[in-house]
């Protein structure tokens, strides 16, 4: 096409793309180009703004590196990511939210009642639960991930005073498909800021504070495979998340106890903990499928 107009940019574009381009591609860029071209039409984007634009992403393309994507943080604080999760979220299981980039593989195996708090610093809490199917059976041999921050807002991969697996676990639930640990409270922690991200946050008077959490991977042959954060209630920064991950199913509460007896029967080192602690009872509920 020759006489490409603003209207009829779009259609051109598509018209570009031969008969036998992946049907599925074909779609997605379809709607991309709608989408990116009005875009265009309806700002009346300038020449400034679209530089600046690709200025940005030269700047995180720059900053990246193999442990820190600037372009997924991007995505993150856009909504993009929680976006991406939230139309493949299965319906009827706990809902999933942002992997983030702190999780590493090879955490060690930890028994169900293990603690991970060791000598971390901090207020103990006592994370337990069920993982079940969608009807409520407890789904033995399910196997779960968790990774966290110590009490400094830090992951052990980013902080060189931590051992590399500290607060990090891999646990498998038993027969009633109960997991159980001790661990240190979480903190809030800010997103990546020293970058274009950081920019664009501050740029529209946006704060980088994360609410605190934690991670979970949880997996079942037969089931979806679920990567999700649970935050506690009382977390100020809840209903401000800069990367959107926060869902009400997926807060929990944090109960204080005083009496070392209210502690579970299997729960490792039970002596090495501190009084005041907290509990958490949160249970996670598996849909059917496939794990990928
Ligand atoms: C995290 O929860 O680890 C995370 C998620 C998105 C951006 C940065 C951190
Ligand atoms: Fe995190």
């Amino acid at each position: 096409m020759r006489n490409v107009t603003s209207e009829t940019i779009t259609q051109a574009f598509l018209d570009y793309c031969s008969d036998d381009t992946d049907p599925r591609l074909k779609f997605v860029l379809e709607k991309f180009a709608n989408h990116l071209h009005d875009f265009v039409r309806e700002t009346n984007l300038t020449h400034e703004e679209w530089r600046k634009g690709l200025e940005l992403l030269f700047a995180a393309g720059e900053m990246s590196t193999p442990e820190r994507n600037e372009f997924i943080l991007f995505s993150d604080v856009l909504g993009l990511s929680s976006l991406v999760d939230m139309v493949n979220s299965s319906e009827d299981g706990t809902p999933s939210s942002v992997l983030g980039p702190f999780h590493i593989l090879g955490a060690p195996d930890a028994k169900v009642g293990a603690n991970l708090k060791g000598d971390n610093e901090g207020t103990t809490v006592v994370v337990e639960g069920r993982v079940t199917t969608t009807d409520g059976t407890p789904i033995e041999g399910a196997e779960l991930e968790i990774w966290q921050t110590a009490d400094n807002g830090l992951y052990s991969n980013q902080d060189e005073a931590q051992p590399e697996y500290n607060l990090r676990a891999h646990m498998t639930t038993g027969a009633d498909g109960r997991y159980l640990f001790s661990t240190v409270r979480p903190a809030p922690y800010t997103v990546p800021d020293d970058g274009p991200v950081g920019e664009l946050l501050n740029a529209t008077g946006r704060h980088p504070w994360r609410p605190s959490h934690l991670h979970f991977i949880v997996t079942a042959p037969g089931h979806r495979t679920l990567v999700t954060e649970v935050f506690p209630s009382d977390d100020p920064y809840l209903d401000e998340d800069p990367v959107f991950g926060v869902r009400e199913q997926l807060v929990m509460q944090y109960q204080k106890r005083e009496d070392p007896s209210e502690l579970p029967d299997d729960l490792e080192a039970k002596s090495d903990i501190d009084l005041p602690f907290y509990v958490v009872d949160f249970d996670f509920v598996l849909s059917d499928g496939s794990a990928a």
